[in-house]
């Protein structure tokens, strides 16, 4: 028996192409593993009305972790419309199952390193090395969303709230609430893992990026526990930041920040303007990461658009791969992705066009693979 089981999930789009690199590079590394296909995306969706078949999870509980490309995603109505006909009316409603799957593996935390590769002519500058915690499973991505503001609702708030009177004049037709729900736990674990990644890997701060000045309960919360956690980690500084303040700060100066750590939402968009800074989409990768297991995944989407054409860059995937040799503790072989990432980035030779080149994305596996 294989050492690992590990879940293939193309998903959609390009999802499939950038899949396919990673499978040649895959073959390459050689890793002790099982390679199992599992079904997710919009196919599934309109087809099933399932974006997320039970097969597939049933599947992942037998995995050790788990690879995943892109799926397509559209807002309510539309998904809706888009059902096979006798799906339709019966009341399914659509959501992203990647989502799901953060919240019922429960991988609380979303690393995101964004690292500038020397000789890649999209660097904002050479010298930044970011990784961002975000938290994933809690904050305003929870899903307790309300719309009409419920009548019952509505009254407590009113009764708890004095803020609530800014709203007096307003149906309740007409409001839609969505929460923001942080937990003490939630909290902990999260600035416990960018904590751990600093002292792991030797940055010297870890910058908590919020806003306890408006958003005071959520906000304040984080900033408290991230205190109290800090205090067990001389060696490292925290530094606490406004999240707006941090946007500027980041295009300002990059290379002066490290590890990272935000709450779902403002981290999910630090970590893309973090993301463009070392060449985009292209190469943003991520890992969903709980206790006992994790997917890892390119940050961009399906890109209808390039669906097919083999053009796309496989970086950000293949970066996924390498963090996710890293989670299995199999740190030669990810220091061995690295250098050959690296080195075909240095090169210049085999470039997709969002580095102005003409390669394809099979070329960059291939060429990458060619490097191990
Ligand atoms: P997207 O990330 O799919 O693509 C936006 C644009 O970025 C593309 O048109 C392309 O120009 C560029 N791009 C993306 N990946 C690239 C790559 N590997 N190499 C080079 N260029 C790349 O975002 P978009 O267009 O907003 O969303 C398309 C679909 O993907 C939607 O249905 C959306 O809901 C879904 N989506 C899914 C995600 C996921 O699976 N985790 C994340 C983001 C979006
Ligand atoms: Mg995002």
């Amino acid at each position: 028996m294989a050492k690992y089981k590990i879940a293939l999930m193309p998903g959609d789009g390009i999802g499939n192409d950038v899949m396919d690199a990673g499978k040649l590079v895959l073959d390459k590394l050689a890793l002790d593993a099982e390679y199992v296909h599992a079904d997710i995306g919009w196919e599934f969706w309109r087809a099933e009305g399932e974006a997320l078949p039970q097969r597939t999870v049933d599947i992942l509980q037998t995995c050790t972790c788990a690879l995943f490309a892109a799926v397509t995603s559209k807002p309510k109505e539309e998904a809706e419309a888009e059902l096979s006909p006798e799906l339709q009316g019966k009341g399914l409603v659509y959501r992203s199952p990647i989502v799901r799957l953060r919240q019922m593996f429960d991988l609380y935390a979303n690393l995101r390193p964004c690292k500038a590769f020397k000789g890649n002519p999209l660097n904002y500058r050479d010298d930044i090395n970011l990784v961002v915690f975000r938290e994933n499973t809690q904050g305003l991505y929870a899903g307790v969303e309300f719309y009409p503001l419920p009548d019952d609702l509505r009254a407590k708030l009113e009764e708890l709230s004095p803020r609530m009177t800014a709203f007096a004049g307003v149906d309740s037709a007409d409001i839609a609430l969505s929460t923001r729900i942080f937990t003490r736990q939630g909290c902990q674990r999260i600035v416990r893992r960018a904590f751990e990644y600093a002292r792991q890997f030797g940055y010297p701060t870890v910058t908590l990026v919020e806003k306890p000045n408006v958003i005071r309960e959520t906000s304040g919360l984080m900033v408290r526990e991230a205190r109290k956690i800090a205090a067990g980690y001389p060696n490292i500084e925290l530094w606490e930041t406004n999240v707006d303040a941090m946007a500027m700060w980041l295009v300002k100066n990059p290379q002066n920040y490290g590890v990272m750590v935000s709450s779902n939402m403002f981290g999910d968009i630090i970590s893309d303007l973090a993301a463009q800074l070392v060449g985009g989409l292209g190469f943003a990768a991520s890992g969903n990461i709980g206790d006992t297991f994790a997917v890892f995944e390119p940050t961009h989407g399906s890109a209808p658009k390039y669906a097919g054409q083999y053009k796309v860059n496989p970086t950000a995937i293949l970066l996924s791969i390498k963090l996710m040799l890293d989670w299995l503790g199999e740190t030669d072989k990810a220091d061995v992705l690295q250098t050959a990432i690296a080195a075909v980035i240095e090169e210049g030779q085999v470039r997709t066009y969002d580095m102005g080149g003409d390669a394809g994305t099979l070329d960059v596996g291939k060429a990458v693979a060619g490097r191990i």
